[in-house]
């Protein structure tokens, strides 16, 4: 049997807002196991963001247990969660956070040469996903001269480039027109699967979702199988 990734029961989380009490998940229940592909879907707002930088480490919780490769999350400092991010995790955001005074290819490489010290490698895997990710042209220009569309793709490039263990995608596909997503996220899902990689995703295109192995609708603050 493949062990849980991850495992989470009974998670909840609100925030503060004034005097109240907004609450915006609860009685989550999530695993994830190894090489999984996993879906999430479900209204604007309804808390699919805040659920994925949790379970990316970026984000706490008020209630609950979650349990990253068998050690528990509530235990970690802000150092433990930093190195497991960096050990396992790949994130793609909503909003896409490239370096401004970074080429493309830099922002792209930047990953992998912190991790191996190699710039010769990084800078050759930086480029075939850029090209793959149909940005060959673009190489050389700073993050501010690209499209959203474009932006997001070498966000994405981003989060392949260490191979993680791992990867959280939000909403990835959001600015791109039907043939790039397309595209994008078919390369994508096809790398994550052929490196053998775990990939949780959220998305509002139903078809992008399908292709998930366990598909998850988000729906009054907690999961439903679909
Ligand atoms: N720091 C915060 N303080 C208060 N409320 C917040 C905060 N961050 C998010 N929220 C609220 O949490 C709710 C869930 O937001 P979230 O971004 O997780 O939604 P989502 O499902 O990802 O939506 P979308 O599909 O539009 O990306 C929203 O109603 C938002 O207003
Ligand atoms: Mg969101």
């Amino acid at each position: 049997m493949t062990k849980n990734l991850i495992k989470i029961n009974n998670l909840s989380k609100s925030y503060k807002y004034r005097d109240s009490k907004l609450s915006i998940l609860e009685n989550i229940e999530f695993e994830v196991k190894e090489k999984q592909t996993i879906s999430i879907t479900g209204p604007s707002g309804i808390g699919k963001s805040t659920f994925l930088n949790i379970v990316g480490l970026l984000d706490s919780f008020n209630s609950g247990q979650y349990y990253f490769d068998e050690e528990n999350v509530k235990k970690f400092n802000s150092q433990k969660k930093n190195i497991f991010r960096n050990k396992y995790i790949g994130f793609v955001h909503q909003f896409f956070y490239l370096i401004p005074e970074l080429t493309i290819l830099e922002n792209v490489a930047l990953p992998n040469m912190v991790k191996d010290n190699n710039k010769n490698k990084a800078y050759e895997y930086a480029q075939y996903l850029l090209e793959t990710f149909m940005l060959k042209d673009r190489i050389n220009f700073k993050p501010i001269y690209l499209s959203g569309g474009e932006q997001q793709r070498v966000a994405i490039a981003r989060a392949l480039i260490n191979k993680p263990k791992i990867i959280i995608a939000d909403e990835i596909t959001g600015n791109l027109d039907e043939e790039t997503a397309d595209h994008v996220f078919n390369f994508f899902i096809n790398e994550i699967e052929k490196n053998r990689q775990t990939l949780i995703y959220a998305t509002h295109n139903i078809k992008y979702a399908n292709r998930a192995k366990v598909k998850l609708e988000l729906t009054q603050k907690s999961f439903k199988k679909l």
